[in-house]
């Protein structure tokens, strides 16, 4: 099944559709996955459940995701619509907040090879999940962020380019979307430290702001 007709179906209130990945978005990440046969996936905030879709339509082994408010923000839609396609067998769904769970799958030993983070926008809620993500993270595996227009995400995305020499991003074409890979070991010493907060993407971000149709001009390229 096409993607875009895969989300066609899914049961996502009009007026709630900005929740999710875009039609473009949900394509990138289904061929990511299928494309480099990526078969252990995470992800980070569940919603409707379109780019858990997306993810498991591309591949035929376990997704996790985690979503605390599943049940009572989204009526529990994201589950219904993931068992309608009759992924619900190959899901394992933590109805909790990443900082709780994350830890429990590493503790687990579990491994993945691409992981999608959306879920608390906050700072420090995206990077607390990318900390947690990093250790979960194979050897070669992708973490991709969702949301860079957000200062939080591009300050995250700002540490890893320049602390994480582990780290290698990947052009994305998704303007929205921020990718990297694994590519190595942590050898920082134990006093590294890397100013990530720069007066570039400072600047940028401030550039953006003030221009709200811009912002909106390159969002709708997505
Ligand atoms: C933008 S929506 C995710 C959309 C979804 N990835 C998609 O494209 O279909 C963000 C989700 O993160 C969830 N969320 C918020 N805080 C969270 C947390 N601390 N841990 C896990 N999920 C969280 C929200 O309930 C919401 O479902």
């Amino acid at each position: 099944m096409q993607i875009t007709e895969l989300l066609k179906g899914l049961n996502i209130p009009v007026g709630e559709r900005f929740v999710s990945v875009t039609p473009k978005e949900a394509k990138f990440m289904h061929h990511w996955v299928k494309d480099h046969g990526l078969t252990r996936t995470l992800e980070i905030g569940l919603a409707f459940g379109a780019s858990a879709c997306c993810i498991l339509s591309a591949h035929s082994g376990r997704h996790t995701c985690i979503d605390p408010f599943q049940k009572d923000q989204w009526r529990d839609i994201g589950l219904a619509n993931l068992a309608s396609l009759g992924f619900d067998d190959r899901v394992d769904f933590h109805a909790d907040f990443s900082h709780a769970v994350l830890p429990r799958l590493l503790a687990e030993k579990r491994e993945y090879d691409f992981a999608f983070i959306d879920g608390n926008h906050l700072y420090d809620g995206i990077f607390i999940d990318f900390y947690y993500v990093d250790k979960l993270l194979c050897h070669h595996g992708f973490v991709l962020f969702h949301d860079s227009w957000l200062r939080g995400t591009q300050l995250v995305a700002s540490f890893i380019k320049r602390n994480r020499k582990d780290y290698r991003p990947i052009r994305c074409p998704m303007p929205n979307l921020i990718l990297f890979q694994k590519i190595g070991v942590d050898q920082r010493a134990w006093d590294h430290f890397r100013e990530f907060y720069t007066w570039k993407n400072i600047f940028y971000h401030r550039l953006v702001s003030l221009y709200p149709v811009s912002v909106k001009n390159y969002l709708s390229k997505k």
